[in-house]
């Protein structure tokens, strides 16, 4: 770590730079920092960090998350006022280090305001294009789909066991659930249906599922923040985009041969002045879906919310892409890293998502 021997090599460095000590109070700030927020050294050091981070809670809140986990904590899109009230968009890390004096670094990278633009123009119009593909495919889906359906309701009349039959009602309750979800792409201007939801009871019914398709071996945990507030959407669609999510995950850890030590967790937590779709949020719900699997190639990961892109021999390769319809309907998003032994999945939902309730009662 450069800090902790000097701190001569900080400035030569690009990225912009501070350190700072237990107290919050900033140390260090290199030259490419007071570049990018227009303040000489002298203005900064020895100033707390609120100075950047106006809202102290949020940051001490990253801060502990760092230290708590032991490594780097990493935001996205995040806006910061220089000295001359000009508003920046940065990617900021907090990284804690060992050092007498220094508790912790912050490095900042601005994100380029264009390509972030164009970033999300693409991936809107791409959208589009998914769409489009998913209407024609559900209506392929549709009519075998009711052919499996009335199968099972046969098959459960020939069987006598209890337990067996347990199978064959996951089957039609499926086959029902998807059914609907294939309706609702042949036909999109029918309204879904938004009402208040839970995203605890959202990830109560995935686990659920889950369990009951994959019984063994797997470990599930849950991490909730139960004062997550409600918000307003459609609980079809977010079942389907978390399940969608978490079967992945589980098949892929089953690929891994190591049954033992499949891990799953769903952890839920509140996020707050968080930017996307060109709207600034300012409080949303973050749900990471994380496991252990072998991780997603660097190649396929660029890929892997497009239709019809799988890494399975028999994937469909749909699951992410309809996950990120239903997701961005909800006027959030979705978004995944991944390194061999974690793999992280995160849906963020604004709470104020302009979305009326409809559900007629
Ligand atoms: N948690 C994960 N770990 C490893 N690979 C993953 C994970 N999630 C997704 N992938 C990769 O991303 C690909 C795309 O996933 P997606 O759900 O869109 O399609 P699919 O699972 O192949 O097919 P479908 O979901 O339509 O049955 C997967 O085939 C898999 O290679
Ligand atoms: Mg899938």
């Amino acid at each position: 770590m450069i800090i902790k021997n000097n701190l001569k090599g900080m400035e030569d460095l690009a990225t912009a730079i501070i350190v700072c000590d237990k107290d919050l109070t900033i140390k260090h700030i290199n030259p490419s920092a007071e570049i990018l927020f227009e303040l000489s050294h002298e203005k900064v050091i020895n100033k707390s960090i609120n100075l950047f981070f106006e809202e102290i809670e949020f940051f001490k809140n990253a801060l502990n998350q760092a230290k708590s986990k032991k490594s780097s904590y990493r935001e996205h899109e995040y806006f910061i006022k220089t000295n001359q009230n000009k508003i920046v968009c940065v990617s900021f890390i907090i990284t804690p280090i060992e050092h007498e004096e220094f508790d912790f670094i912050v490095e900042f990278i601005q994100m380029d305001q264009h390509l972030r633009v164009a970033r999300e123009e693409r991936m809107f119009i791409q959208q589009q294009a998914n769409s489009e593909l998913l209407r024609n495919l559900a209506h392929e889906i549709r009519n075998p789909l009711g052919g499996l359906r009335g199968a099972a309701q046969l098959l459960e009349k020939e069987l006598d066991e209890q337990a067996l039959k347990e199978y064959t009602q996951i089957i039609i309750t499926e086959a029902d659930r998807l059914q609907n979800l294939m309706n609702k792409l042949l036909t999109p201007h029918q309204l879904p249906v938004y009402k208040r939801t839970n995203i605890h009871e959202v990830l109560e019914r995935v686990r659920s599922l889950i369990l009951s398709e994959f019984p063994e071996h797997l470990k599930l945990t849950r991490d909730y923040d139960v004062s997550l507030p409600e918000f307003i959407g459609d609980r079809e669609k977010l079942i389907q985009a978390v399940l969608n999510v978490a079967r992945n995950a589980v098949q892929a850890m089953l690929q891994n041969n190591k049954k033992n030590e499949m891990n799953l967790d769903f952890i839920t937590r509140a996020e707050s002045q968080i930017v996307f779709h060109k709207k600034k949020h300012a409080t949303a719900i973050r749900l990471d879906i994380v496991d252990n699997g072998p991780g997603i190639d660097s190649e396929l990961l660029d890929k892997i919310f497009y239709p019809l892109v799988s890494g399975k021999e028999y994937g469909s390769g749909l699951g992410l892409s309809l996950a990120q319809n239903f997701i961005t309907q909800h006027n959030g998003m979705i978004d995944c890293s991944s390194t061999p032994g974690k793999t992280t999945f995160s849906i963020i939902l604004p709470i104020e998502n302009n979305l009326k309730i409809n559900e007629v009662v």
